[in-house]
C-alpha cells in the first residue's frame, strides 16, 4: 500500500549533528563514559547516582520532589546516602541476594526512589508495581516472580494477598506508627537509624536490573527482564534523544510502574547529572503547568493523551502559567497525533518529538532527534546503532511504503533477556533469529522515517497504558452474571483507545445500568482502574471460533461498522 507522506515541518535543525553522532557510533563508547568500563563490573545505582556524589556534581539537586504534602529537594550526595541507608534496611532484615526479586508497590515519593536504588545496590532485581494496581494484578505479579520482598504502603498492603504467596517473606512497610513483627519492618524507622554507608554489589553487564511486567494479546502478564548494561543505552539515549544537557531541568510524567518511569524516569536523566522533577499524586492541568513554572524546566518528557488532556483544559489556563523555559519536548507511548504538534507548537512554541519503543525494548528505538525535521504522524528514524525494518511474516525485508511488521535486528544494549518463567514466549519474539518483532504493523517512507499504522494484536493502549484484553476478560468472566466476555480498544479521541467489553449474561440476568456499574467496580477493584471498561454492551451471544475462542476481530467490525472479513473458523 502506498500512502502519501505528510509534508514535512521545518524547524530550527542541524542535521550534521545527528550524522556526526551516527559516524562516531559504537555502544562501547557509552560503556566507557560510564566507569564500567575500567573493571567491567558495574552496578547501575551507582552508575546513576554514586558516581555524580563523588564528582562536582555532589551537591548538584538529583530529585525535586512534590505533592499536595509534600516539597524536598535531595542532591546527588543525599541520593547516594538515603539509598545506602535503604540498602542497609534491607540487608538488616531480609534474606535478599544479588538475583532475588523486591517489588516496590509505592505512590510516587522520595522513598520510592531511596528503595529502588538501595535494592539496586544490593543486586537484587527489583519489580515495579503501579499503585492503582489491585489485589489480582499484584498477586499475579508476585507469584510468577516468586518474589521475597514488597516494599509498600499500610493502605497498599490490603491489596497484596500475602497468604497465598508462599515465597514472600518481608514486608516493608512506610507509613507511621507500624507495628514491626518478624515480618513486618518499619522503613521510616529503621531508615533512621540505619548507616549512610554501604558496600554494593558488583555486577556483570547481563545480571539482572528490572522486571516489568507488560500485557500481551493471550495469557496472563509477562515478565520482561532488562539487565544491567541496558543502561549503556539509557544514557546514550539521554543525551541523543533527550538531549540533556549540564543545566537542564527534566520532567518525565511517568510512573515507575511502567518503563518510561524507569528507563526515563530514573537512569537515562540520572546517568547523565542532570536535575529531575518528581510529581506526586494525579494529574490536573493546573498542577501540571505550574510544576513546569515552579521549576523551570527545560526538557519534559510526556505522552500523547496527557498532551489531549491539556489541550481540552484550553490555551486560556495556560496563559496564567509562565513555561518559556521550556526548550525540549517528547512524547511516548502511543501515536502523536499532528494536531497535537501543531497545538505544542502553538502554546509552547516547541516541536514535541516522538519516541516510539517498548517495554521489550528497555529504551528508546525510532525517535524524531532535535536535529531530525519533523514528519507530523511520523515517528521518526531509529537511533544510530539500531537498524529498524519493515517484515513480512517470514522475516523477509518489504519496500519503502508497503505496510508490514515493525522489526528490529536484535542485540541492542538494552533489549530484554527473557521472559520470566515462560521460554517459548521469549522465542516467540524472534523470526529468522535475527529480527524482533513487535507487534505494532508501520511502514517506513524514502527518507527512512517509520509511521506507525496499529497493533497487529489485539493489545490495547488506552491513556498510553498497555492492557492485554486477555487479562480484562478473565475478570470480567468472575463476575457472577456474566458467561461470555469479549474485549476490544475502541478508537478514542483523548485517550487513543479506551476499553470496550462485549458480554453475554446468564439467562437469569436482566440488562440494567445498574449492572453495567456494578461490572465496571468489579473490574476496578479486582484489576485496576485503567483496566475497567468504559463501555459495556450486552449481546446474547459473542462470536467464537470453532474451538470456542472469542473472535475479537469480529467484535471490533461490529464496533466501527466494518466487514468482518474471513468468517470461515467461526462457529455457527
Ligand atoms: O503499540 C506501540 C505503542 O506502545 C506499545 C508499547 O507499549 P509499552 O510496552 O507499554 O511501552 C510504552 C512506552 C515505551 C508499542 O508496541 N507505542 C509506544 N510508543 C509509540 C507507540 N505507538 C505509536 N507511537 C509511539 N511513539
Amino acid at each position: 500500500m502506498k500512502v502519501e507522506a505528510l509534508p514535512v515541518v521545518q524547524g530550527d535543525f542541524n542535521l550534521s549533528n545527528y550524522a556526526d553522532v551516527a559516524k562516531d557510533f559504537d555502544w562501547e563508547q557509552a560503556w566507557k563514559s560510564l566507569s564500567a568500563s575500567e573493571t567491567g563490573r558495574l552496578n547501575a545505582a551507582y552508575e546513576t547516582i554514586d558516581r555524580h556524589a563523588e564528582s562536582s556534581n555532589k551537591n548538584k539537586v538529583a530529585l525535586f520532589y512534590k505533592d499536595a504534602n509534600r516539597k524536598e529537594t535531595y542532591t546527588f550526595y543525599d541520593m547516594k546516602r538515603m539509598s545506602n541507608k535503604a540498602a542497609n534496611v534491607f540487608q538488616k532484615h531480609t534474606s535478599i541476594e544479588k538475583g532475588d526479586r523486591l517489588f516496590i508497590f509505592l505512590p510516587r515519593s522520595p522513598e520510592l526512589y531511596f528503595a529502588l536504588l538501595g535494592a539496586l545496590k544490593m543486586g537484587a532485581i527489583v519489580g515495579p508495581l503501579f499503585e492503582a494496581f489491585m489485589e489480582g494484578a499484584v498477586f499475579d505479579r508476585l507469584a510468577d516472580s516468586e518474589a521475597k520482598v514488597i516494599v509498600t504502603t499500610p493502605e497498599l498492603l490490603e491489596r497484596v494477598p500475602v497468604d497465598k504467596l508462599p515465597h514472600l517473606e518481608t514486608i516493608v512497610l512506610i507509613g507511621e506508627e507500624i507495628e514491626e513483627k518478624d515480618t513486618i519492618i518499619d522503613f521510616k524507622k529503621e531508615m533512621k537509624e540505619a548507616s549512610p554507608y554501604f558496600e554494593l554489589e558488583w555486577l556483570e553487564k547481563e545480571d539482572g536490573l528490572i522486571l516489568h511486567y507488560t500485557s500481551g494479546s493471550t495469557g496472563k502478564p509477562k515478565g520482561v527482564l532488562h539487565v544491567q548494561q541496558a543502561i549503556m543505552q539509557h544514557y546514550q539515549t539521554a543525551k541523543w534523544v533527550l538531549d540533556l544537557k549540564e543545566n537542564d531541568i527534566y520532567w518525565c510524567t511517568a510512573d515507575p510502574g511502567w518503563v518510561t518511569g524507569t528507563s526515563y524516569g530514573i537512569f537515562g536523566p540520572w546517568l547523565a547529572g542532570t536535575s529531575m522533577v518528581v510529581l506526586g499524586g494525579r494529574f490536573s492541568p493546573d498542577t501540571w503547568y505550574e510544576t513546569i513554572e515552579e521549576y523551570g524546566v527545560t526538557v519534559w518528557y510526556s505522552a500523547p493523551t496527557a498532551f489531549r488532556m491539556l489541550m481540552g483544559a484550553g490555551d486560556g489556563l495556560l496563559k496564567k502559567y509562565d513555561v518559556s523555559t521550556l526548550r525540549h519536548v517528547l512524547s511516548v507511548g502511543e501515536p502523536l497525533n499532528p494536531e497535537v504538534i501543531k497545538w505544542g507548537a502553538n502554546v509552547f512554541r516547541q516541536r514535541i518529538h516522538d519516541t516510539w519503543w517498548m517495554t521489550e525494548t528497555g529504551a528508546q528505538m525510532i525517535c524524531n532527534f532535535g536535529c531530525l525535521p519533523i514528519k507530523p504522524g511520523s515517528m521518526g528514524k531509529p537511533i544510530p546503532g539500531v537498524k529498524a525494518a519493515i517484515v513480512d511474516d517470514n522475516g523477509e525485508e518489504l519496500p519503502a511504503y508497503q505496510m508490514g511488521n515493525l522489526a528490529l535486528e536484535k542485540g541492542w544494549p538494552s533489549m530484554m533477556h527473557m521472559i520470566w518463567n515462560n521460554p517459548e514466549k521469549y522465542d516467540s519474539y524472534f523470526l529468522k533469529d535475527k529480527w524482533y518483532v513487535s507487534g505494532d504493523s508501520a511502514y517506513m517512507d524514502e527518507d527512512g522515517f517509520f509511521w506507525f499504522q496499529g497493533r497487529i494484536d489485539d493489545v490495547i493502549m488506552t491513556s498510553g497504558e498497555r492492557v492485554g484484553p486477555f487479562e480484562v476478560e478473565s475478570k470480567l468472566l468472575e463476575h457472577p452474571a456474566i458467561v461470555e466476555a469479549g474485549v476490544i480498544g475502541k478508537p478514542d479521541p483523548v485517550r487513543g483507545e479506551i476499553i470496550k467489553a462485549f458480554v453475554a449474561l446468564r439467562e437469569d440476568v436482566e440488562p440494567s445500568d445498574e449492572l453495567i456499574a456494578d461490572i465496571q467496580q468489579f473490574v476496578k477493584k479486582g484489576l485496576a482502574a485503567h483496566a475497567a471498561p468504559r463501555e459495556i454492551e450486552f449481546k446474547d451471544k459473542l462470536p467464537k471460533t470453532r474451538s470456542g475462542k472469542i473472535m475479537r476481530r469480529v467484535l471490533k467490525a461490529w464496533e466501527l461498522n466494518l466487514p468482518a472479513g474471513d468468517l470461515s473458523t467461526m462457529e455457527d
